[in-house]
C-alpha cells in the first residue's frame, strides 16, 4: 500500500467525520425543536448545564473525551502527535489569559516553564461540537490550553502551536541547496507528515506583544523547557521565512488561534464545572 494515498484517506475520513458531526447536529436540533413546536413536551432540550445532574454531566463529559480519542486516531497530523495530550480530566482549570512576565523574566529573555499538561485541539473540538458552538475542528485546528505549575499554583493559559516538519536542529541550515523547491514553505491545513523530525512549536501569550516561544524536543513537551521571550516582530520573522514549514506566516495568526483557544477553553471549563 502507498502511503501518500492512506494519508490521503485518513485526511478524507477526518474531514467527512468533520461534516458528519455538523450534520447530525443540525439534524438533532432541527427535530429536537420541531417536536418541542408540535408536541409541547414539557421536556427541554436545551438544559441549562448548571442544573443537568452530576451523573449525566459525567456521561456527557465520557462523550467528549471519547470524540477526542477518536479525533486523535483519525487525525491527519497522526495520533503520535498527541501522545501527550490529556485523555480526560475531572476539575475545571484555573484558567488564566496570559503569562505574566517579571523584569528579571525579561532581563534573561528566558523563562523555565514546568508544564504539567496539554489540552489539545481534539478535546476542544469535541467540546465545541457538543456545546454547539460555531467553533468547528478546523477553526481550533492550531488551538490548545497549556497548563504550567507556577509559583506551587496550577494555571491553564490558552494557546497555539503548530506542528513543524523539521526538527529545531535543522532549522539553522535553512534555506539549504538540498532542499530548494523540495517543501512546500506554507503547507495548508490538514496536511499529513512523515513522523520523522517532526516538532510542536508553541506560542504563550504574555500581553503587550511578548510571546513565550518554545518547542517539543523529540514530541516530548511536559516537565521542565525553556522558553525565550520574543516579540510580536520576531514571532513574525520566524513564521515569514518558511523554515517551519507551517500554513501561517505572521503573528497575528497566532493571535487569532490564541483567540479561537480561549473560546474553546471557556466551553471546556463550563464543561468540567
Ligand atoms: C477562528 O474561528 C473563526 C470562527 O469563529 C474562524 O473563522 C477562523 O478561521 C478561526 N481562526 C483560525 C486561526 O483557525
Ligand atoms: C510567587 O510567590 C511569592 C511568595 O508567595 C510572591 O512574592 C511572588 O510575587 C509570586 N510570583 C508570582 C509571579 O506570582
Amino acid at each position: 500500500m502507498n502511503l501518500g494515498s492512506q494519508e490521503t484517506t485518513i485526511f478524507a475520513i477526518w474531514t467527512g467525520f468533520q461534516f458528519l458531526w455538523l450534520a447530525l447536529r443540525s439534524v438533532f436540533y432541527h427535530f429536537g425543536q420541531a417536536s418541542d413546536r408540535i408536541f409541547h413536551q414539557p421536556i427541554r432540550l436545551r438544559k441549562d448545564w448548571k442544573m443537568v445532574p452530576t451523573h449525566f454531566k459525567l456521561r456527557i463529559r465520557r462523550v467528549i473525551f471519547a470524540l477526542s480519542k477518536y479525533q486523535m486516531h483519525v487525525h491527519p497530523r497522526g495520533q503520535y502527535c498527541y501522545e501527550e495530550d490529556v485523555q480526560s480530566c475531572d476539575t475545571s482549570y484555573n484558567m488564566q489569559a496570559r503569562f505574566i512576565l517579571t523584569p528579571e523574566d525579561l532581563h534573561r529573555g528566558e523563562v523555565t516553564l514546568s508544564v504539567v499538561s496539554i489540552v489539545g485541539d481534539t478535546l476542544l473540538s469535541s467540546a465545541t461540537w457538543l456545546f454547539g458552538s460555531k467553533l468547528s475542528g478546523m477553526d481550533l485546528y492550531d488551538s490548545c490550553i497549556v497548563i504550567l505549575e507556577l509559583n506551587s499554583t496550577t494555571v491553564a493559559i490558552p494557546s497555539a502551536r503548530v506542528l513543524s516538519g523539521k526538527s529545531p536542529g535543522k532549522l539553522s541550515s535553512w534555506p539549504s541547496d538540498e532542499e530548494t523547491g523540495m517543501d512546500p514553505q506554507f503547507p495548508p491545513r490538514g496536511g499529513s507528515n512523515t513522523g520523522r523530525d517532526i516538532t510542536w512549536w508553541y506560542w504563550i501569550s504574555c500581553g503587550e506583544g511578548k510571546w513565550l516561544q518554545t518547542h517539543t524536543e523529540d514530541m516530548r513537551f511536559l516537565g521542565k523547557r525553556t522558553a525565550s521571550i520574543v516579540s510580536d516582530e520576531q514571532v513574525t520573522k520566524k513564521l515569514a521565512s518558511g523554515e517551519l514549514l507551517v500554513g501561517i506566516s505572521e503573528v497575528g495568526h497566532v493571535h487569532e488561534i490564541v483567540r479561537n483557544s480561549s473560546v474553546g477553553s471557556e466551553v471546556l471549563q463550563n464543561m468540567l464545572c
